[in-house]
């Protein structure tokens, strides 16, 4: 019974269903009916009482279905009726130049739909796929609709393969062009001016048949380059103007219709190719407010052009070749991709007064300097650097550069620094004469062609390959079977431990605070927790921390004396996770930050990368760590501890506030520090002095800094300095020579033997010792490329200045003006410089020296503070040796200088030895 009545009803329904559906499609009545209604007044020849068919510019097909509206220009007002998407064999619908409002109604599945025109109206919306199924239409024009609101173009146009013209300028569109060009068989015009869109060029333009396109003026503006123009071959009306698009014009010679090519008001950049120039077709081009380089383009008689010669960066104001070396710059450029700092800065045909990034020799004339570090630049590095033949140094290092280092750079004949670490080059690391410092580490894939075997990789730290020998054994061609099990089975049994050490770290943690206290002698001790004594403890137990930390201690030390490993994770916290806010500096190895614990004590700490290094580097730099970390001294920044994580190496240092001795002496006016006082610059000078006599008598492994320079003399806030980044390489034992395998040092201070033969001695400190003496006294770098030649070594010319005996007061530092004691002691200073500098070694006195000509000079000053030298046992004014020999006298044996001894003749004797010329006697000074 009950199913009875359901199929009953069910059948009622369907009927209904279907009368309906026969009804609307038998009838387009109801729906031009509603389209008249809505419209006022109403068109000319339309009536409500005369059948539709017979009403002006509509048309029927022979069962009396609607197939053409025509109100183009009728001069009506009022709305489109939602009815009319039930005008189901509409082929052309045409309302054009009236003053239509309100919603549009949708077109959608009227496949019969070709034409649309709906533009110069004030519709305010268009419904959701409003244009969805129209697999016919051929022509959409919404153009001049400026009361819609913002939509976008839908991607379901796609469906619409037929298309040839789509119009919708200042049709308040926004959102990006969708990427759907590839789905229309014989697209041509495609208007889109005055609207927000925004994104790049889709790809798909390219191979399309467009021929007109009209972007133009877009409220934030096109972005990204124009490069896909180049397959669009049959342009022949480009208007791209008053948009953000970059880059340079691209090749347009695949367009031979091309004859309007509106470009201004954008960011262009680059030179205008000579393509653009030969364009057969070309009438009408505007380049003016871009930032064009490279020569001024001259275009034929019949091509009308607005070039804005001073709204872009052409080298001249006429046609013509550039500047041989702008020329060269210019690829360099080039190769970068033309980026928009670049094309502000390198205006003009001159590169050599003010071009960012550029330095040029004294005449002004050739390049000699080329830094483009942290510029965020990608792209290649040109080989028409090259063509520099004047450049010395060369400086990318820290942008996204791609590709190979262009081998012939290897011949540019002045070079002397190139530096392209971390960047993501690849190809293999050139080989550079042994005197050219050539950085290259940060970059992942260099040398490391095709499938080579990933534990061998390069040797040293990312340094001039030619010349790191220590670098880790080479592995063979190709693994054996045996090797590639043995590697399995460490990793696992690493990851193993990993689980294990992160897991004790937390039970640590869930225990622990990390707690700093005061340590009793120099600086800081810090440790975990209660109990452990910061000093002794792990000393001179083996520094793997592998198998510390899974050992039986229970606890893993954080900060201890000695023997000092520190989980990232600590460092992570205390950095707020490496911010850059926190970045103190960069060097050559990595980047420093500061960090603060708990307690708010500072530290810095300094991270590198060091893919390169292998596990025997490891092994060598755990050795050495545990070493540096027991070697402290007043005048030494101390060590605090170290940490490995994966590739990265991050060294910890207690924390100087006042930055480094390089900028007091050279950038005080731009970091707002005071002029360093004489008096500050001689105890300066003196606590240097220490801090390397201390390195250099360490007995059992005596430390050769090999890198001594302003910018590794810190400072505490009473500006008493400090040495950093010493000893990483220590030297053999008894004084022989030692290969470098650390580092090239810096120019300028690299004492001749030492860059000539790379063996190294405790004399190549003195000699740094003096080249840093020099710039104390000058206020002058040791090598200034902004001064003539002849000055611009700064030992060559000084050691000149103290020969000539007269010019010494008027080669000081202008802005100390010396009294006549303070005179005196600058030329004992003077006379100390060009005593370390000597060119043999054996000339050179050693630190103790050093140490005994300058303590008396700070002592005139400063008469002894009992308070402060008591404090830690070394007296300020006396060589090492001697303050130890009180030292241990006063305390019997000592935990600090354990592996410290001393021969009285190694350090202590102030005679000058006898090959030392009496050039430099102190009565030159007057
Ligand atoms: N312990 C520290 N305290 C404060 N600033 C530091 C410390 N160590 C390094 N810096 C800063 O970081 C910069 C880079 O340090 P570093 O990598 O040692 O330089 P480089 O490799 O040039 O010798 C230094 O010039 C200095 O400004
Ligand atoms: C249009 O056609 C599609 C596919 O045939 C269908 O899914 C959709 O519901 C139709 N829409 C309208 C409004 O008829
Ligand atoms: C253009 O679009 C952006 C968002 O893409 C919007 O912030 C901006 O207001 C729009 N401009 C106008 C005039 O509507
Ligand atoms: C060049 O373009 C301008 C603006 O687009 C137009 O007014 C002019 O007629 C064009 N000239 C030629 C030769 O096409
Ligand atoms: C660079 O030098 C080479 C060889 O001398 C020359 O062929 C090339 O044209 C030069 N490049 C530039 C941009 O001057
Ligand atoms: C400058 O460069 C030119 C051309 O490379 C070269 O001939 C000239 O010797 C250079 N001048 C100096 C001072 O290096």
């Amino acid at each position: 019974m009950a199913t009875r009545h359901r199929r009953l009803h069910h059948l009622l329904i369907l009927l209904s269903l279907l009368s309906g559906v026969l009804l609307a499609a038998a009838d387009d009545s109801a729906a031009m009916s509603k389209l008249l209604s809505s419209l006022s007044p109403a068109p000319r020849g339309w009536s409500s009482t005369a059948h539709f068919c017979t009403w002006s510019n509509v048309k029927c097909d022979s069962n009396s279905f609607v197939t053409n509206i025509n109100l183009d220009s009728a001069a009506v007002s009022g709305t489109l009726p939602p009815e009319v998407s039930q005008l189901s064999k509409l082929q052309s619908f045409a309302v054009q130049k009236n003053s239509l409002t309100g919603a549009l109604p949708s077109f959608q599945n009227i496949t019969s739909l070709q034409q649309i025109f709906l533009d110069d109206n004030q519709f305010t919306s268009v419904p959701d796929n409003f244009l969805a199924g129209l697999t016919n239409l051929q022509i959409f024009s919404i153009s001049e609709n400026k009361a819609l609101a913002s939509w976008q173009i839908p991607t379901y146009l796609s469906d619409s393969s037929n298309l040839v013209k789509f119009y919708a300028s200042n049709a308040s569109i926004s959102g990006v062009i969708p990427d759907i060009f590839s789905s229309f068989l014989n697209l041509q015009d495609l208007r889109l001016s005055y609207n927000n869109l925004t994104g790049s060029l889709p790809g798909s333009f390219s191979g399309s048949e467009i021929r007109n396109l009209w972007l133009n003026n877009q409220d934030l503006g096109l972005s990204g380059t124009i490069d896909v123009l180049s397959d669009m071959s049959q342009l022949s009306q480009v208007w791209l103007h008053a948009n953000a698009f970059t880059g340079g014009i691209p090749d347009l010679s695949n367009c031979p219709n091309l004859f309007d090519l509106q470009l201004r008001d954008n960011r262009f950049t680059g030179i205008v190719p000579p393509s653009l120039i030969n364009l057969p077709s070309l009438l009408n081009i505007t380049l003016q407010n871009n930032k064009l380089q490279g020569p001024c383009p001259e275009f034929p008689d019949r091509v009308q052009f607005n070039l804005g010669l001073s709204t872009n960066s052409f080298c001249l104001d006429k046609p013509g070749p550039c500047d041989p070396q702008v020329s060269v710059l210019l690829e360099v450029a080039g190769a970068l991709g033309y980026p928009m700092a670049l094309a502000e800065s390198w205006q003009g045909n001159n590169a050599c007064p003010q071009w960012q990034f550029i330095h040029c020799d004294a005449q002004g004339k050739n390049v000699t300097i080329v830094h483009m570090a942290k510029q965020g630049f990608s792209g290649t590095i040109s080989p028409a650097f090259a063509n520099l033949t004047s450049l010395r140094t060369l400086v990318l290092s820290d942008n996204k550069l791609t590709g190979d280092i262009p081998a012939v750079l290897t011949t540019l004949p002045s070079l002397q620094t190139f530096d392209v670490s971390n960047n993501n080059l690849t190809g293999p690391i050139l080989s550079f004469p042994r005197n050219i410092s050539f950085l290259y580490g940060g970059n992942a894939l260099l040398g490391k062609s095709g499938g080579g075997g990933g534990g061998g990789g390069g040797g040293g730290s990312g340094k001039n390959p030619g010349k790191s020998g220590g670098g880790s054994g080479s592995s063979k061609k190709s693994p054996s079977v045996g090797m590639v099990v043995g590697v399995v089975i460490a990793v696992l049994v690493f990851v193993g431990i990993l689980l294990f050490v992160s897991y004790k770290c937390y039970l640590k943690r869930r225990h622990k605070r990390f707690s700093v206290i005061e340590g009793s002698e120099q600086g800081k001790e810090l440790m975990v927790g209660n109990g452990v004594n910061g000093v002794s403890g792990y000393a001179g137990v083996s520094s793997d921390i592998m198998s510390q930390s899974s050992g039986d201690h229970g606890e893993m030390p954080v900060f201890e004396g000695g023997n000092v490993a520190i989980s990232i994770q600590v460092l992570r916290e205390v950095t707020d996770n490496f911010s850059e806010a926190n970045i103190l500096g960069r060097g050559g190895f990595g980047v420093v930050y500061k960090g603060e614990l708990h307690d708010g004590t500072k530290i810095a700490v300094k991270r590198m990368e060091s893919n390169a290094m292998g596990t025997k580097g490891m092994k060598e730099f755990q050795a050495e760590i545990a070493v540096l970390t027991k070697v402290r001294h007043r005048h030494l920044v101390a060590l605090l501890g170290y940490c490995i994580n994966g590739h990265e190496r991050l060294l910890v240092y207690e924390y100087m506030p006042q930055g480094h001795l390089g900028q007091h002496l050279f950038e005080w006016e731009e970091h707002g520090y005071q002029l360093l006082t004489w008096k500050q610059r001689v105890t300066i000078a003196l606590d240097v002095a220490r801090g390397v006599e201390y390195l250099h008598s360490l007995a059992q492994q005596s430390f050769i800094h090999r890198d001594l320079k302003p910018s590794n003399i810190l400072l505490s806030d009473d500006m008493r300095a400090k040495v950093a980044d010493f000893g990483l390489v220590k030297n053999a034992p008894d004084g022989k020579y030692s290969v470098e395998t650390r580092l090239a040092g810096t120019f300028g201070y690299l004492a001749p033997e030492y860059a000539a033969t790379g063996r190294v001695t405790t004399k190549v400190d003195v000699y740094a010792f003096g080249v840093v003496l020099m710039e104390i006294l000058t206020g002058r770098k040791a090598l200034d490329e902004n001064m003539p030649d002849e000055k611009s070594h700064l030992v060559t010319w000084f050691r000149r200045v103290l020969i000539s005996k007269d010019n010494l007061r008027k080669s000081i530092d202008q802005n100390l003006q010396p009294d006549d004691e303070t005179y005196e002691s600058i030329c004992k200073v003077a006379e100390l410089a060009g005593h370390c500098t000597a060119r043999e070694p054996f000339q050179r006195p050693d630190m103790g020296h050093a140490v005994n000509v300058l303590g008396p000079l700070v002592e005139q000053w400063k008469p002894s503070r009992p308070q402060e030298d008591e404090g830690d046992g070394v007296n300020l004014h006396m060589s090492l040796p001697q303050a130890l020999m009180r030292w241990q006298a006063d305390e019997g044996t000592s935990r600090m200088f354990d592996d410290i001894s001393y021969s009285q003749t190694q350090s202590s004797i102030p005679s000058k030895p006898t090959g030392f010329a009496d050039t430099f006697s102190s009565t030159d000074c007057r």
